[in-house]
């Protein structure tokens, strides 16, 4: 669903609500580097793809919701008067934005939405934050709320937090909201200042390797890292009271505690901070275009993240291990959240077909699966494309 995909979403949308939505594209993201470092106020380097998901949106008279997701066919009807988490996950990504809205004090109406896109679901390119993303840009314009892009991106990530019960951070709605083509930004989580670093290469591939393991029950284990975080951070603040969040500190003043430390904390802690840091020397070394340093750097965040924060699973390491003996990758990492999804690589673009060739058989013989392999490009953030 790429050209077309607006179109089908317009035809379902006339077909069960009525004539004249607001038509909204919203794009999924992938992330260079600089992962779990969000929700621990550090750096992150992502950027929306060409992957999205379009929104047909119309405001009603009363105070009825109707949702209609066209990829897995399901309906919803509910009330403003009646938001609350339902049972079936995706609707509460749409209902976390109008509570949010109306905790904002914004007035609202009765809302119709089609939906559906090509950002693969669980996979790890966001598909919830670009759901977030367009139903609030879409329902900002149609309410008039004069909500700016990064307002947009934190309500997002607020009704996840709130509502869908997902404690992330601010990257995937950020990227959604503020992706530009050609470009990643890389983004202070701590005061969301953030710069667009020019990634317009086109001798260098985005390659992601789905490992067609869908993240399911992850909200709990991303949940109880992102606690075993703030313990560590309590911890380092007895010793070192300006360290607010890992963000702030040093691996020396996490190893000076470590034996006060849960091992499995002090590994998170480690992973974190040094994280942090690899993501500001990949940057530099993006400056300087020292391509193969950025993806020494993506191979050794896949190691922090399996055996650190330990969110790796055995496909996503057989798909990173495979590539370091294909000849023009430069780098790769499991791709998001963990346990399962993409991993993304850096592949020299006239690799690219050598690259599909060396891949097939590590899919075939050691995962027992069809490759799947999606070279994707940077693209725009969240926008209204008709009104
Ligand atoms: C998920 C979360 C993000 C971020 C990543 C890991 O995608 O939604 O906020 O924490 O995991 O970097």
């Amino acid at each position: 669903m790429t050209e077309s995909g607006s179109e089908r979403v317009l035809a379902a949308f006339r077909k069960s609500f009525g004539p004249k939505p607001a038509l909204v594209r919203s794009p999924g993201r992938v992330n260079l580097i600089g992962e779990h470092t969000d929700h621990n106020l550090g750096f992150v380097l992502p950027g929306a793809v060409d992957r999205a998901i379009w929104l047909a949106i119309g405001l009603r008279d009363d105070r009825k919701l109707r949702f209609h997701a066209l990829d897995n066919g399901e309906h919803f009807e509910g009330s403003l008067d009646e938001i609350r988490a339902v049972p079936a996950q995706w609707p509460n990504y749409l209902l976390g934005i109008l509570s949010e809205l109306a905790q904002r004090g914004i007035e609202l109406r009765g809302v119709d939405c089609a939906f559906g896109g090509d950002v693969p679901i669980g996979c790890g390119l966001s598909s919830s934050a670009a759901l977030e993303c367009g139903f609030a840009f879409g329902l900002n314009e149609l309410l008039g709320a004069g909500l700016d892009r990064v307002e947009i991106a934190k309500l997002g990530q607020r009704s996840e937090n709130r509502f869908v019960g997902v404690n992330c951070g601010i990257m995937d709605q950020f990227a959604s909201c503020l992706g530009q083509e050609k470009r990643v930004i890389r983004l202070d989580c701590r005061d969301l200042s953030y710069v667009y670093v020019p990634f317009e290469r086109d001798d260098i591939s985005i390659v992601l390797c789905d490992s067609q393991v869908r993240r399911q029950l992850t909200t709990s284990a991303y949940n109880l890292r992102r606690a075993q975080c703030e313990e560590g951070v309590a911890k380092l603040a007895q010793h070192y009271p300006e360290i607010r969040s890992l963000r702030d500190a040093t691996l020396l003043q996490v190893e000076a505690i470590r034996d006060e430390l849960d091992p499995a904390v002090y590994r998170r802690c480690a992973y974190v901070v040094a994280e942090n840091q690899r993501v500001l020397t990949a940057c530099a070394a993006l400056e300087r275009s020292d391509l193969a340093a950025f993806g020494a750097a993506m191979y050794e965040t896949h190691e922090g993240l399996a055996h650190g924060y330990e969110v790796s699973v055995p496909e996503l390491d057989i798909l990173v291990d495979a590539t370091r003996s294909i000849p023009g990758v430069l780098g790769a990492r499991l791709m998001g959240g963990g346990f399962g999804g993409c991993t993304i690589n850096l592949v020299e673009a006239d690799h690219l077909e050598a690259f599909h060739a060396a891949m097939a058989p590590v899919y075939r013989e050691r995962l027992g699966k069809e490759p799947m392999i999606h070279v994707c490009k940077l693209a725009g953030g969240t926008e209204l494309l008709a009104y």
